[in-house]
């Protein structure tokens, strides 16, 4: 099927940049918002018809050319024996591997816990042919949250403390981490996801030469699993700054730049062979609409020298955001003229 987002992942130059939205499914859509009034989030994950209609929700509504699969990138951790809850304030691990002795000796991997996320993509695929895009965390993304239990604090100091005392159990944790994710891709390919998104979003807390020596050839072994299976794959490595020198067609087939690097400087950085997506600050769509085209005005010339793009945020849509707003973005993404 001809695709104006699997066609530019695949390196072909369309008319247009395609667009998609990290966190689109879910959050400002109100018909999400009716959902999430009668079920809980956990509920809405776990019950894979109520996860399908909500995949294709942003797709109905608001037109964006690539659904994400709607679950969550701690599901990894929940297999592997660890208590999850989701509070008002965000997912918390009531018993965090940090305070642990021997963190290794708590996981129980039971790899039927995801069965419900394959169950999900079965019935995405049976309703609908738009992309579907499958996703997990990288192992450190995924590992501050197990070690340090809860999101609230940014910036993970027990986990970041974890790596440099107990290097050792660190890198038998992003094994574990990353086996059970390569499991994990490679089934969500078998039920039938046309790419997957890798997302690093604290890569920007450790040095970059830390990030490249621990945890980026853990990345490129899942990566280069969902490539051999012939799904391209998109890394979203935010924060990683100058180290997004390190992305070269051997770790990935595009690169999800934040919203702090400007575009063409990431364009400087990243392999010429690499494919660039993003990076329209979340925040832009609080501005007026006149601001809004504005901004995707400005990035014209960039498209027409690089046709490599794909459209979306330098991370997810806000929880407050203006459904109007949104959906008005997308459009104009849509309806530019790119080529003139
Ligand atoms: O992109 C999509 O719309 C698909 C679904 C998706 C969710 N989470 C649903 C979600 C995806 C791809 C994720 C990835 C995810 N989850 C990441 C990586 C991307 C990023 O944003 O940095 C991370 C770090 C998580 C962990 C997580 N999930 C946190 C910290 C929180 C709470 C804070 C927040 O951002 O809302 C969540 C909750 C979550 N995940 C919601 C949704 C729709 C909100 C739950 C609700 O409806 O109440």
């Amino acid at each position: 099927m001809e695709n104006i987002f699997l066609n530019t992942l695949l390196g072909k130059t369309c008319q247009r940049p395609p667009v998609w939205l990290m966190r689109q499914a879910g959050r400002v859509l109100p018909r999400y918002q009716e959902l999430r009034a009668q079920y809980s989030f956990s509920e809405l994950m776990a019950t894979p018809e109520l996860a399908a209609k909500v995949t294709l929700l942003p797709v109905e509504d608001l037109g964006v050319d690539a659904a994400i699969l709607f679950s969550d990138i701690l599901t990894i951790p929940v297999s592997m024996g660890m208590q999850l809850e989701w509070t008002e304030r965000g997912p918390r691990f009531p018993h965090p591997l940090a305070k642990s002795s021997q963190p290794l000796n708590r996981l129980n991997i039971q790899a039927d816990k995801l069965d419900h996320v394959y169950k999900a993509i079965d019935c995405i695929v049976e309703q609908s042919h738009v992309p579907l895009i499958g996703f997990c965390g990288a192992p450190l993304t995924t590992l501050c949250y197990m070690l340090q239990g809860i999101s609230s604090k940014a910036t993970f100091p027990e986990a970041k403390k974890f790596f440099y005392e107990h290097r050792a159990e660190t890198e038998k944790l992003i094994d574990a981490v990353t086996e059970l994710s390569i499991e994990y891709a490679t089934q969500q390919i078998e039920h039938g996801i046309d790419a997957f998104q890798l997302f690093e979003s604290h890569a920007g807390l450790i040095p970059t030469e830390l990030y490249k020596e621990v945890f980026l050839p853990a990345v490129c072994r899942i990566t280069d699993a969902v490539r051999s299976a012939g799904i391209p794959l998109i890394f979203f490595p935010k924060g990683l700054g100058s180290g997004l020198q390190l992305i070269t067609p051997d770790v990935c087939d595009f690169v999800s730049i934040d919203w702090q690097t400007p575009l063409v400087e990431a364009r400087k950085m990243v392999h010429p062979e690499v494919g660039l997506q993003g990076n329209f600050d979340p925040h832009l769509l609080f501005a007026s609409k006149e601001e809004i085209e504005q901004a995707i005005e400005s990035y014209k010339p960039f498209f027409q020298q690089h046709s490599h793009w794909i459209v979306n945020l330098g991370h997810g849509v806000l929880a407050d955001t203006p459904f109007e707003n949104v959906k008005y973005f997308v459009n104009r993404i849509k309806e530019t003229n790119w080529t003139k």
